[in-house]
């Protein structure tokens, strides 16, 4: 295994990114029907996560299945489509639990406001304490207004449930996990619109520590990167790196926890280097997170047509790498591009924030479906939709993937289903 602080990121590089290509029906979100149900019609609810282990798998607790996910109310924003773009500003992460994993009802509030150093909470990950009955840690990040302030946060508590539902308590103190340093990950001095947030804790089976992955960007100023042979990759002849390829900078950050995770103490982590970057490609690679499967370490992120760079294009959806070597790489790209699923061209951004689990399930929001008829790409009219997306099941299978399933909107699958239904264990072999 490569030692955690003496490697270089592996690069995304632009010549993988020339190889992104939307509508090949293998990495493709099906088309979502224009009649598309709504979970919470009080809310519009986005960026969305099952309670987990920190190894990874969905579980339920006492038969309940339990989701939180961002939201804000319509009531408050405006339930337009001039609200919905603007709910980061509203955004508070709320949570549903549900008997079957398709019929949800929402909870309330899963974090005191007690717990807010900041207006907005963001991203992040809720999570089982590991050898505990009902101690839970909820991962997020805390947000200023204008995002010069994005602090990954954990906030403690336990979870509760009766034949009616179930509650949390606790979750009213937050501790700051750790913050952009402008060594390892930019800050907001060199880069204005730094991404520094969507903590995903996990254990590394490698060495049995807890690490943290992050979305963060390269460290260095704004616009000034040069790039080397490294981000270019293997380039066609005559081909030049496009103008403005120097304004993609994003990077999958990595720490490593130095405080006890025994104790629930995560106020002492280690920054180490990036496992990807995307210089020259692409300006975010959001909510990353792992699977181990296959004896193989999957990384996912998610991405946008908007924040290519030089030229670049790719669909909005979820991105890929794979290490045949452990969690700190090298990594390759999945698919040879490093897309694994992006939305249809018809429907350009009818799907976003997607979440791998590792059983391959892959659960995403629905932002919004141009009307029949009309342009994708500017859409006269369009259906917002502020609810969750049909859940998708992707195979792992060395370095591709393959979409395989289409399930019901917002659905969940528990591992501990399983494990208790005496059925082969249905992840991929680790
Ligand atoms: C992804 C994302 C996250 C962020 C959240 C804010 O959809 O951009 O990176 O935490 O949305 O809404």
């Amino acid at each position: 295994m490569v030692s955690s602080n003496a490697r270089l990121p592996s690069a995304w590089t632009i010549a993988d990114a020339l190889k992104v290509h939307a509508d090949d029906p293998t990495t493709t979100m099906p088309v979502i029907a224009q009649d598309f149900p709504v979970i919470d019609d009080a809310l519009w609810q986005w960026d969305t996560g099952a309670l987990r282990r920190i190894t990874g798998e969905t579980v339920t607790f006492k038969g309940w299945y339990v989701m939180w996910s961002l939201v804000a109310e319509r009531a408050q924003t405006g339930d337009d489509a001039a609200g919905w773009h603007n709910r980061n500003a509203f955004a508070f992460i709320g949570y549903y639990y549900s008997r079957n994993g398709i019929d949800w009802t929402f909870g309330g509030r899963l974090l005191n406001t007690s717990a807010d150093l900041r207006p907005d909470e963001w991203s992040g990950s809720l999570i089982m304490r590991h050898g505990s009955e009902n101690v839970l840690d909820m991962f997020y990040t805390s947000v200023n207004t204008d995002m010069n302030q994005s602090m990954p946060s954990v906030s403690s508590g336990t979870i509760h449930a009766d034949d009616s539902g179930v509650w949390f308590e606790g979750f009213t103190a937050t501790t700051e996990m750790f913050s952009a340093d402008g060594l390892h990950y930019a800050n907001a001095s060199q880069d204005p619109y730094f991404d520094f947030r969507d903590p995903h804790p996990f254990i590394n089976p490698a060495d049995g520590q807890v690490y943290c992955l992050f979305e963060g960007n390269v460290p260095g100023m704004r616009g000034d990167f040069v790039m080397t042979d490294r981000e270019a990759g293997h380039l066609p002849p005559g081909y030049t790196v496009g103008e403005g390829a120097g304004y993609g900078a994003a990077a999958i950050g990595i720490a490593r926890l130095v405080s006890s995770y025994a104790q629930g103490d995560f106020s002492r982590w280690e920054m180490l280097p990036a496992l990807v970057t995307a210089l020259g490609v692409n300006d975010q690679t959001e909510r990353p997170h792992v699977v181990f499967a296959n004896g193989l370490t999957y990384l996912f992120t998610i991405s946008h047509h908007s924040t290519y760079t030089g030229g670049l294009a790719g669909p909005d959806g979820v991105y890929g790498f794979v290490s045949r070597h452990g969690i700190f790489g090298p990594y390759t790209p999945l698919n040879s591009s490093g897309l694994v699923l992006g939305n249809p061209s018809s429907a350009p951004y009818e799907t976003y924030s997607h979440f791998v689990d590792p059983m391959g399930y892959v659960q995403s929001f629905i932002d919004t479906l141009p009307a029949p008829g009309t342009d994708p790409q500017a859409p006269a009219t369009y259906r917002i939709g502020g609810t969750l997306a049909p859940t998708v099941r992707i195979a792992l299978e060395d370095d591709r993937t393959f979409l395989t399933e289409v399930h019901d909107y917002g659905q969940i699958f528990a591992f501990d289903e399983w494990a208790a239904s005496n059925q082969p264990d249905p992840r991929p072999a680790t």
